[in-house]
């Protein structure tokens, strides 16, 4: 254990705590020491436990299953136990504040690498802006990243990444089962979690090795719908046009009636 004290009271915490070298020792881009939970409110939680004790860079932080899973724009993540992946990472990179949406497009762009790697190619995984994982043009993961400042310093960043590997959504909502996926119904066969986990920690450790260069170009390329008309919901606003480019710091710039627009923060609708 690199820390202490735990305030996010995880229930029915039996905890394992293993150091894992993603990479051979020459290629080596970051020593990730997981901490594996039965079951947590949310691994958000945790990690930021971990990271107000004073935990180094490189914890992760992996639960079987989540209570209060939570997603971007305060919506839940469907969380059930045995089934998904569900990590939180912590982070410390020197970023300035316009350069901090680098990180979800880097989790984003793990995820999807990660998800071909796994598969050998047989799934194409895009990304839907800003943070979404698609396959076969549904969601299959999601990326969350919160953060913690000390004025315009980064002091440390959570990034959360849920992917639904072996997920039935049997018990899911209805929005969820139209619009989810899991890897396990796009290729008919199960997948180990466990190495899904390695995988995803050996991507990231790669992109995050690339900073401080803008993960930005990487990114676009996966990108669904750029070209096409989109529909955003920016705070209480509908902003519509053609999806255009990616800002370097990651906003989309969409060609409006009234001309370019930059969205830093929004939803992509339908
Ligand atoms: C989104 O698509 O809105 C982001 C979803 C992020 C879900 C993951 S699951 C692991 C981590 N713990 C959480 O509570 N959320 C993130």
């Amino acid at each position: 254990m690199p820390v202490g004290g735990n305030t996010s009271s995880p229930t029915n915490a039996t905890e394992g705590s293993t150091a894992l070298s993603v990479a051979f020792a020459a290629l080596l881009v970051m020593q990730w020491v997981v901490h594996r939970f039965d079951v947590l409110t949310s691994t958000m939680d945790q990690c930021r436990a971990y990271a107000e004790a004073g935990a180094v860079e490189g914890v992760v932080v992996v639960a079987d299953q989540q209570t209060r899973g939570r997603g971007r724009a305060g919506r839940s993540w469907y969380s059930p136990s045995g089934q998904s992946l569900y990590l939180s990472v912590l982070l410390k990179p020197r970023l300035a504040p316009h350069q901090v949406g680098w990180l979800t497009m880097i989790g984003a762009l793990a995820t999807a690498t990660s998800i071909e790697r796994s598969t050998e190619g047989k799934l194409r995984a895009s990304i839907k802006w800003p943070n979404d994982v698609l396959v076969h043009s549904r969601k299959v993961a999601g990326v969350l990243v919160e953060t913690a400042w000390l004025g315009d310093t980064l002091e440390y960043a959570v990034m959360g990444i849920g992917l639904n590997v072996n997920t039935t959504f049997e018990g899911a909502p209805e929005e969820i089962r139209q619009r989810a996926i899991s890897l396990r119904e796009a290729l008919g066969v199960s997948l180990d979690r466990e190495q899904m986990l390695q995988e995803i920690l050996m991507s990231l450790g790669e992109q995050l090795d690339h900073l401080p260069a803008p993960p930005t170009s990487a990114y676009a390329t996966r990108i669904e719908g750029m070209g096409q008309m989109v529909r955003l919901c920016v705070g209480n606003e509908i902003v519509e046009g053609r999806a255009a480019s990616l800002r370097e710091d990651g906003a989309l710039v969409v060609q409006t009636e009234s001309g370019l627009r930059a969205v830093a923060l929004g939803e992509l609708l339908g």
